[in-house]
């Protein structure tokens, strides 16, 4: 589904990713883990063409995509969460919602039945259910990072990548989040997820990498990551 191969991005002169290679295949959930600062996000963003790679492939179902705009990335099925609430503060959360089948409305990806999904991402998360005349700028911070997810799965995407979605929610929305991955992943989607919560992680995802100062350090099954000393020692606490 999704091959990012050899990939090498950064700001400017300064390189934050060293040639690393993951696959997500279809079906599955994959997690890259690392701390702080290792470059997740900016691998996010290099799939989705908010940055432009300098080496390297991307391929999405066949189609190499490394260098294309976000809009096309986007038409092509691809749907991102980004970190840290980016959502549109002056409009409700349905408007959201709806600005994200946006590619769809315009035909750029199939119709589909938008208000059957709408009410579906609702469903998914009642707590958006009940916000959902509101702005979303009045959301509260882990209210806005569900808000994202619920309208990246509005494109109806092949693939949804999400960049830390438990980040800045109290524990128990934490919990709801890894819920709602894991009652995804049952239904079939497609995933690569970001976290530094990589416990939880570790238990959703079928296979993950572990991303290192821009470098892949250690790949595997998630069941054998999870029992991986070094893995272990440096990211799940030592008590997990
Ligand atoms: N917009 C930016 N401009 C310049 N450097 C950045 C920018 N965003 C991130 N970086 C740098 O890239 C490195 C990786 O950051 P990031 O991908 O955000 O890591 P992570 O998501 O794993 O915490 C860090 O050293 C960070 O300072
Ligand atoms: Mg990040």
């Amino acid at each position: 589904m999704l091959a990012i191969k050899n990939l090498e991005a950064g700001y400017g002169k300064v390189k934050v990713l060293h040639g690393i290679s993951i696959e997500v295949p279809k079906g599955q959930v994959i997690t890259l883990i690392g701390s702080n600062g290792a470059g997740k996000t900016t691998t996010m963003r290099a799939v989705t063409g908010m940055i432009k790679p300098t080496a390297g492939e991307i391929t999405l179902s066949q189609t190499r995509i490394d260098g294309f705009d976000s809009y096309k990335i986007a038409r092509l099925g691809l749907a991102h969460s980004p970190e840290g609430r980016r959502v549109f503060s002056t409009m409700t959360v349905t408007d959201n919602l709806i600005l994200g089948a946006f590619p769809r409305l315009t035909r750029s990806r199939p119709k589909g039945d938008v208000n059957g999904d709408l009410d579906r991402a609702l469903e998914l998360f009642p707590r958006l259910k009940e916000r959902r005349n509101q702005l979303a700028g009045t959301l509260s911070g882990g209210e806005q990072q569900m808000l994202a997810m619920a309208r990246a799965i509005m494109l109806n995407p092949e693939i949804i990548l999400l960049d830390e979605p438990s980040m800045g929610l109290a524990p128990i929305l934490v919990d709801e989040v890894f819920k709602i991955i894991a009652r995804l992943k049952s239904e079939g989607v497609t995933m690569l997820l970001v976290e530094q919560f990589a416990a939880a992680a570790l238990n959703v995802a079928d296979y993950g990498y572990v991303l290192e100062n821009g470098r892949i350090t250690a790949h595997g099954p998630a069941e054998k990551l999870k029992n991986d000393p070094a893995v272990k020692a440096a990211y799940l606490g030592g008590s997990h």
